[in-house]
């Protein structure tokens, strides 16, 4: 059994791992009503939203999957990183339900979570597989040695690209979380239409920086404001995702370059969107990998991720006791 709560969702699920990958429940409750209000996730409101909840996602996850605790093997838990007063319900619930049930505890890393959602699609995935993980918080590139040998070779270093969606799409009016309309919105637009900067850093590296890429959007639509000119939301998406798809192919181009790799495993918030999903797979189409990527259900926060990368780590040796805490970082 896993729970996750790093952000604003509160999530439990029961999985079979093993020779099996098998999801018997998932329940995830959604804050987004919540947050929208505010135009951007509150932690105080999360970690009090979360701790609502997880009891009763919990015995529902046990439910729905008709087992009962006593048959639990295994609790996985999301320890980091992620708003800490929201991990801390997990994370302090975990350790209540493990101790006093007499059942395994082990944390898990939210982004390597991620990574495992991929595990529950495709029941051959074995590692080693380069991956890009892309989510309201994390851009990642990382090499997935083994289950738990898990190398960031390049990484954002200021916006996600989750958040330059939201930001991008917040100022064209769209409420938060935006990133689901803007794949709506660019589908009827034109990638051509607009020039955006690419969120490539510069050379030899694995790096991206959204923060200029959304600051020039962000100009242009309020230069367009001022001048009391029309803009198109849709050709605006879909310049802005085209930006965004052209900065990844650079830097897998990179890491292709460096080292060769058989299969591109995308995951995240992020990896919902459709026209990434369809660069990356003409892109592993043309250099001849495998690409995978989650079904829409495992791509943003989830519990039963966590419990698929909770099954590697405890077959790795790690374990977790009451000492357990979360962390904002790492
Ligand atoms: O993984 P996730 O649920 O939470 C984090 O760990 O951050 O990712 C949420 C992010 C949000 O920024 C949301 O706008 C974005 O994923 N997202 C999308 C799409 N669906 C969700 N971004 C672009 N296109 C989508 N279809
Ligand atoms: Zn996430």
């Amino acid at each position: 059994m896993a729970l996750e709560s790093s952000c604003d969702e509160t999530s439990a699920a029961v999985v079979e791992m093993g020779e099996k990958r098998k999801i018997l429940s998932n329940i995830v409750a959604s804050q987004i009503a919540l947050h929208a209000l505010y135009g951007g996730v509150v932690p105080e409101i999360a970690g009090r939203a979360h701790i609502e909840a997880i009891s009763s996602i919990t015995y529902r996850a046990l439910s729905e999957a008709g087992v009962k605790l006593s048959e639990i093997n295994l609790i996985a838990v999301t320890s980091n990183p992620g708003l800490i007063g929201a991990l801390l319900v997990g994370v302090n619930f975990a350790k209540s339900l493990a101790s006093a049930n007499g059942i395994p505890l082990v944390s898990v890393q939210h982004i390597r979570g991620h990574i495992a959602a991929n595990y529950l699609e495709y029941s051959e995935l074995e590692p080693p597989f380069l991956s890009l993980v892309v989510s309201g918080g994390h851009t990642s590139i990382v090499e997935v040695n083994s289950y738990t040998d898990i190398e960031t070779i390049g990484r954002t270093r200021d916006d996600a690209m989750g958040e330059a969606f939201d930001k991008v799409a917040r100022v064209m009016g769209i409420p938060y979380p935006g990133g689901a309309e803007m794949d709506r919105l660019a589908r009827l637009g034109n990638p051509e239409a607009i020039k955006f900067p690419s969120a490539a850093i510069l050379g030899d590296n694995l790096d991206f920086s959204f923060s200029g890429l959304k600051t020039h959007v962000i100009n242009y639509l309020h230069g367009m404001s001022q001048k009391g000119a029309e803009y198109s939301k849709e050709d605006v998406a879909a310049s802005f995702t085209k930006a965004v798809t052209t900065s990844v192919k650079k830097k897998l181009d990179i890491a292709l370059s460096r080292k060769k790799y058989s299969t591109l495993v995308l995951a995240g918030g992020v990896s919902a969107n459709s026209h990434l999903r369809e660069a990356l797979l003409e892109y592993c189409e043309k250099n001849g990998m495998r690409f995978c990527v989650p079904p829409l259900s495992l791509c943003g926060d989830n519990a039963a991720m966590i419990a698929a990368q909770g099954y590697y780590e405890y077959l790795s040796g790690k374990r977790a006791d009451s000492s357990l805490n979360a962390s904002p970082i790492g």
